[in-house]
């Protein structure tokens, strides 16, 4: 994935003299001091990151720690004090107003927590108004409202009014509006997080779905953890304006590096966060015996039987090996009751796909065997998992 958005030594103060405020701050002062001092408050102090073209990158962090503020700083809607934000590799920080409009109309759009929509226009003229406002024709605009609306899932709601919808609908009314105006970078600042659990995590799943197709590149604003698991490659979390830990999910989860990022990180169910590779055991050898070809386990009382591209066909029990060996069928004998899973199912539902007495095996795309999992191993690791230091308190993933 190539670099689409990087920002670089980012600051935000806001008071009277900022620039003696990053001053203090490149000099080592936090921002309490800065406060305390010079009276100024510190939004963000030396952010920097670098989002890939495609991504989801979470930005996560307490009330307060300066996640909107970057969100705003990255569009201009506040003016950042010092540093870069660049858009392939274009700094947006020296753009004119006009420039930024064209910015602005197709490459950035934002989607807030809450949003207003206006209340006696209809649903598609809520999503249009942007185009209008950006004096896009009224039939290319209609057309477009209705393209997007369709892809959120509201198509059938377009001519009713907002007090009609849901509070995820009209949230989706929001998401509509972003995907109207075509830019390839969202920006989502606690989108999600003012509607109900059932719904927010529908509204996660219909983000990960538009992203399939879509491939956006999205920054995504939140203060849950589990949000910041589901959706996002990378996670950069905030505290006091600075970025104290930037990394992918796993790493995060396994080496917070701090008690802040710790606090976020112990709830996690780590079942749920690893996959089955973790807990397999690669299939390496093969052997050979009369036609068949088999992938023995040590720790297991049966064999997997594979065809020459190491597709599955089934199983054998150890103790047939010999029958086979004195000329029994292998028809009569191996048994095509095998369940397999991919290398990235998470662990929690391989370990619900087991059952006792049928081989669990990990294949790739073309069904080929990469490895085995047992029961032992599964739970090992998920006992592994979560008994690491900063694991919840009761050591086990909750259901
Ligand atoms: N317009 C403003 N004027 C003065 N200070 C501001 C302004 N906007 C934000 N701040 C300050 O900047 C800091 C970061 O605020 P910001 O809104 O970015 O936090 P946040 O991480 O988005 O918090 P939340 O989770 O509550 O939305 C806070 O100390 C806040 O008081
Ligand atoms: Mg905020």
């Amino acid at each position: 994935m190539s670099e689409r958005l990087k920002v670089e030594g980012l600051y935000k103060i806001f008071g009277e003299a900022p620039q003696k405020a990053v001053a203090m701050l490149e000099g080592g002062a936090d921002k309490d001091r800065v406060l305390s001092e010079l009276g100024m408050v510190v939004g963000l102090s030396d952010v920097s990151l670098s989002v890939p073209s495609g991504a989801i990158y979470m930005i996560m962090g307490l009330s307060g720690s300066g996640k909107s503020t970057l969100a705003r700083c990255i569009n201009r809607l506040n003016e950042p004090s010092a540093g870069r934000i660049l858009l392939d590799g274009r700094d947006l920080v020296p753009l004119g107003e006009a420039e930024l409009r064209e910015v602005r109309r197709t490459r950035i759009s934002m989607v807030f927590q809450h949003f207003a929509l206006l209340p006696n226009k209809s649903v598609i003229a809520n999503v249009e108004f942007g185009l209008k406002l950006r004096g896009v024709p009224a039939a290319e605009r209609r057309r477009r409202a209705e393209e997007v609306l369709a892809v959120v899932g509201l198509a059938r709601w377009a001519y009713h009014q907002p007090h009609e919808l849901s509070g995820g609908m009209r949230q989706r009314v929001g998401l509509a509006r972003a995907l109207a105006t075509d830019a390839d970078v969202l920006i989502m600042d606690e989108a999600f997080s003012a509607l109900d659990p059932l719904i927010r995590s529908e509204m996660q799943d219909e983000l990960l779905r538009l992203q399939s197709t879509l491939q956006k590149t999205i920054l995504f604003i939140t203060h849950d953890f589990q949000e910041a698991l589901k959706l996002g490659n990378r996670i950069a979390i905030m505290a006091d304006g600075k970025v104290v830990r930037e990394g992918a999910p796993e790493e995060i989860v396994l080496d917070p590096g701090s008690d802040y990022v710790a606090s976020f990180t112990r709830e996690v169910d780590r079942a749920r966060l690893f996959d089955a590779r973790m807990a397999m055991t690669a299939a390496e050898e093969v052997v050979e015996i009369g036609q068949l070809r088999l992938v023995p386990d040590a720790r297991t009382a049966d064999l997997i039987v594979v065809d020459a591209q190491m597709q599955v066909l089934g199983a054998i029990r150890a103790g047939d090996v010999e029958r086979i060996r004195a000329g029994a069928a292998p028809e009569d004998l191996v048994s095509a009751d095998v369940v397999s899973v991919s290398a990235d199912t998470k662990l929690i539902d391989a370990a619900r796909l087991y059952r006792s007495g049928r081989p669990l095996v990990v294949v790739d795309e073309g069904r080929r065997l990469v490895g085995r999992l047992t029961p032992e191993r599964m739970l090992a690791e998920i006992a592994a998992l979560s008994s690491q230091p900063h694991a919840n308190s009761t050591g086990a993933p909750h259901a």
